[in-house]
């Protein structure tokens, strides 16, 4: 018996990367799911697969229809799929729609797909270094893309709808989400260009935990609108963190030691708001310098 027993979900954007392996860990959790994708995905099992568009009133009033909870996907998820204002629009749009109607309908909790690019650096066209490390959810904003905007303002837009109807809403900022075989080829990329991952703090996450972390944070205590970022605690770099930051980032300040490939990133909110912790560390080897 879970707290998902039961439940019905509806799951947003299900049909991409992370969405299929999220909807098999919610109905493993006993979770009856509803998905709404604008593409279809052959293999997607869900007691209700349905092909719609995020920005219709329409469509998500049908897919909220009877859901007890909300797991907010559904994204244009780069800056270079599309055009600009079809990427910014896709994304703010959609995550008012959702999280309006589903505040409106009074269902109480909510979990969004955020990114690391909240903060504006990883697409920033400019050399701008992060202002400190651990990164943190305080750390100073510079964002130079539509789709990094996008995602800064669906926090705003979860803070709102909190606000407005109470909903709680987590939004989990991702960093690079993919699968073991993917994160391997980065890291062998990265092993050639360290400097390529610093603005990211050199982070991912297996799509195994990513899909883990949505199902622990639609089912934590706590409430109100929380944003912060997750990652594997390790770096996908093959070399140790304090190196790489005394290279790259030399200028700028640490706020504690790292210990060998610990990711520089402060995951605490992750741990004590919704109990995360990655399973998924990449097996690879530290290396010099
Ligand atoms: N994968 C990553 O590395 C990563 C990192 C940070 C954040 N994220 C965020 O996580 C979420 C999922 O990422 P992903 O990698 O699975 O993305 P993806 O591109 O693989 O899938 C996107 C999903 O959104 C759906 N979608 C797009 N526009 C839609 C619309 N108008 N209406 C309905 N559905 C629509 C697509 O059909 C698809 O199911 C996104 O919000 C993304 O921004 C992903």
């Amino acid at each position: 018996m879970t707290p998902l027993n039961g439940a019905r979900v509806l799951v947003t954007g299900a049909s991409g990367r992370i969405g299929p392996v999220a909807v098999a860990h919610l109905r493993a959790a006993g979770a009856a799911v509803t998905t709404l994708s604008i593409g279809e995905h052959p293999g997607l099992e869900a007691e209700r697969v349905l092909v719609g568009d995020t920005r219709s009133q329409e469509d998500v009033a049908n897919a909220l229809d009877g859901a007890d909870f909300v797991v907010h996907l559904a994204a244009l998820a780069h800056r270079d799929i599309a055009p600009p204002f079809d990427v910014y629009t896709t994304n703010v749009v959609s995550t008012f729609n959702v999280l309006a109607q589903a505040g409106a309908a009074g269902i109480g909790r909510a979990v969004v797909a955020g990114s690391i690019n909240a903060y504006g650096l990883p697409m920033n066209r400019h050399e701008v270094v992060p202002a400190y490390f651990p990164l943190d959810t305080d750390i100073p904003v510079d964002i130079a893309d539509w789709y990094s905007l996008s995602k800064h303002h669906g926090e705003g837009t979860a803070r709102m709808a909190w606000r407005q109807w109470g909903i709680d809403v987590v939004t989990l900022r991702f960093p690079h989400v993919h699968d073991e075989h993917a994160l391997l080829a980065q890291s062998k990329q990265l092993e050639q260009d360290p400097k390529a991952g610093l603005r990211e703090a050199w982070s991912y996450l297996h799509t195994e935990d990513a899909a883990r972390s949505i199902v622990l944070a639609l089912t934590a205590g706590t409430t109100g609108a929380h944003a912060f970022f997750l990652a594997a605690n390790t770096t996908v770099a093959p070399y140790r963190t304090e190196d790489l930051l005394d290279k790259f980032a030399p200028g700028v300040p640490r706020l504690r030691r790292f210990v060998g490939r610990e990711v520089p990133i402060d995951l605490t909110p992750a741990r004590e708001l919704i109990g995360f912790e990655a399973h998924r560390d990449l097996p690879i080897p530290t290396l010099d310098l």
